[in-house]
């Protein structure tokens, strides 16, 4: 997500007037350094204190490896250059990160189309505000950037495509609601406009479709509403509670999305990210297995493996509920890749409740995993009301359990990977020199090799035959170039 919004305020400075922006190469000529910042747990944020005294640090000659710009050459009040913070941090911690990070500049995520200006008034000698500070961490209930066209950094085969922000979903572990607000989604149209640009403006082969909680995606705009005013769309996976907030009525749904984008080019594969299990209709699974561009990976976060602390959680599923959707999803979708979410340790958890979290991983066999130790964070309903009373030592001994389930099984199932037969849309040259490497329709990396007389560009897509792995990576060897629709004619 913070890739997607550095690629929108990218946009949103490169298109200003008044003041103009240009990029510089390296930070050392950089007037202007604004760092993306993100608050989900401490450790993403300790990151960013240790970025910003770096940063603070390149203005004192003598104390840097960096040979900044000498003061009277920078444009700015104060003489110095303008360090700010974007994103989660900013928006949590507000106003206090002028005097703790020692910054200039404090942007929240609803708040990039005012940067020109924040930054021009840091700028203006002439004003009255002699403090050198700016800041807006203002929420918005409609903000999406959805006419911005964002300006990515390379030009890699897959992009991302941000289509709706925030989330209502308030589980209880979590500060994203409190830091991007209430879910809202971009309209539908602006999303096919984008994408069919980077198709065929850029060549992009893959769209990554974003938001916090990607697959609750509704556009409720006048023009939807009136060209859809009664959906039969059905909101929630079977069995899981949607009591979060009041759905339902007119317009786009996130299965009219996902089919409406896998339409603009059938050689274009369509994922998305990150959704949650309860937002997965039969229908957005059909649409996903019938629809040969929409890989077959889906992200499907459990958060633990216990209906207790699922419970505690506000997850609104259960472990058995959990289960039948996975099972479900598999029977649908024939070699589906599945991935899922972690939390060791979250308040109150028991050693069995724990061992309930390590059987699911290996029930399940997740192809991907993100694990993380519990961290308590502020205004969130387990810091208001529960205990974080889970021992450090035993979070991470907790976490070390779940974490080797998962590698343990997934040996297991990349194993039985060798001797098939992969197509791969090819993303880069390996590390190593000789091998390119790229992704399976499930979401694998896979690294192979080529012989002298074959040439692969970034962008193609390939057959290779896995012949071994190492760790989660599948190792092959090139059979020839293919497209997707001779893929899906192959079955
Ligand atoms: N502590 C640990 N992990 C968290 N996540 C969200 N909040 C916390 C927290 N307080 C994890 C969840 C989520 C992922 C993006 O980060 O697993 O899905
Ligand atoms: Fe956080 Fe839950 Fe929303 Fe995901 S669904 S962003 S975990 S509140």
């Amino acid at each position: 997500m913070n890739v997607s919004d550095t690629e929108i305020v990218r946009a949103l400075l490169l298109s200003s007037t008044s003041p103009q922006f240009t990029e510089v190469e390296t930070e050392d000529s950089a007037d202007l350094l604004l760092t993306n910042t993100c608050a989900i747990r401490e450790g993403a944020e300790t990151k960013i204190w240790q970025r910003l005294r770096l940063l603070r640090s390149m203005d004192n000659h003598s104390s840097s490896n960096y040979s900044p710009r000498p003061a009277e050459e920078i444009p700015t009040k104060r003489g110095k250059r303008i360090v700010g913070v974007l994103g989660c941090m900013a928006e949590r911690l507000k106003d206090s990160m002028f005097t703790e990070g020692n910054v200039d500049l404090i942007v929240g995520p609803d708040a990039y189309r005012d940067l020109p200006n924040l930054v021009g008034k840091l700028l203006d000698t002439t004003s009255d505000d002699s403090s050198g500070r700016a800041s807006n961490t203002q929420l918005s209930l409609e903000e999406t950037y959805g006419e911005i066209h964002p300006i990515r950094e390379g030009k890699g085969a897959s992009a991302f495509v941000s289509v709706m922000r925030g989330c209502n979903n308030m589980c209880s572990y979590c500060i994203v609601p409190f830091t991007r607000g209430r879910e809202r989604s971009r309209e539908l149209g602006t999303i096919v406009t984008e994408v069919t640009r980077l198709v065929e403006e850029q060549g992009v082969k893959e769209v990554v479709l974003l938001g916090q909680n990607v697959n609750s995606y509704h556009d409720k705009n006048e023009s939807a509403i009136q060209s859809r005013p009664d959906s039969d769309y059905k909101t929630s996976s079977p069995g899981f509670s949607n009591t979060f907030k009041s759905r339902g009525g007119g317009g786009y749904y996130f299965a009219d999305l996902v089919d409406a984008v896998s339409r603009v080019d059938p050689e274009l594969r369509v994922r998305f990210t990150s959704p949650h299990p309860k937002d997965f209709p039969r229908e957005l699974l059909q649409l996903i297995a019938e629809r040969s561009n929409v890989c077959n990976h889906l992200h499907m976060p459990s958060q633990s493996g216990s209906t207790t602390v699922l419970e505690r959680m506000r997850r609104g599923y259960s472990r058995e509920s959990y289960l039948e959707l996975i099972q479900d999803v598999r029977e649908r979708i024939p070699g589906v890749g599945i991935s899922t979410d972690m939390i060791a340790g979250f308040c109150g958890e028991t050693e069995e409740e724990h061992e309930d979290s390590v059987t699911l991983m290996e029930e399940v066999g997740y192809d991907q995993a993100f694990m993380f130790a519990y961290s308590m964070r502020e205004k969130t309903h387990a810091h208001r009301r529960m205990q974080d009373d889970v021992e450090e030592p035993v979070k991470q001994r907790r976490l070390r359990e779940i974490i080797d389930t998962f590698y343990d099984r997934l040996l297991i199932k990349n194993q039985a990977e060798i001797g098939s037969t992969q197509t791969i849309l090819v993303e880069g040259e390996s590390k190593k020199g000789g091998q390119w490497s790229g992704r399976s329709d499930a979401n694998k990396t896979v690294v192979f090799e080529i012989r002298e007389e074959d040439k692969v560009e970034i962008g193609d897509y390939v057959r290779v035959g896995v012949k071994g792995i190492t760790g989660p990576t599948l190792i092959g060897s090139f059979k020839g170039k293919t497209t997707l629709r001779e893929e899906s004619m192959r079955g």
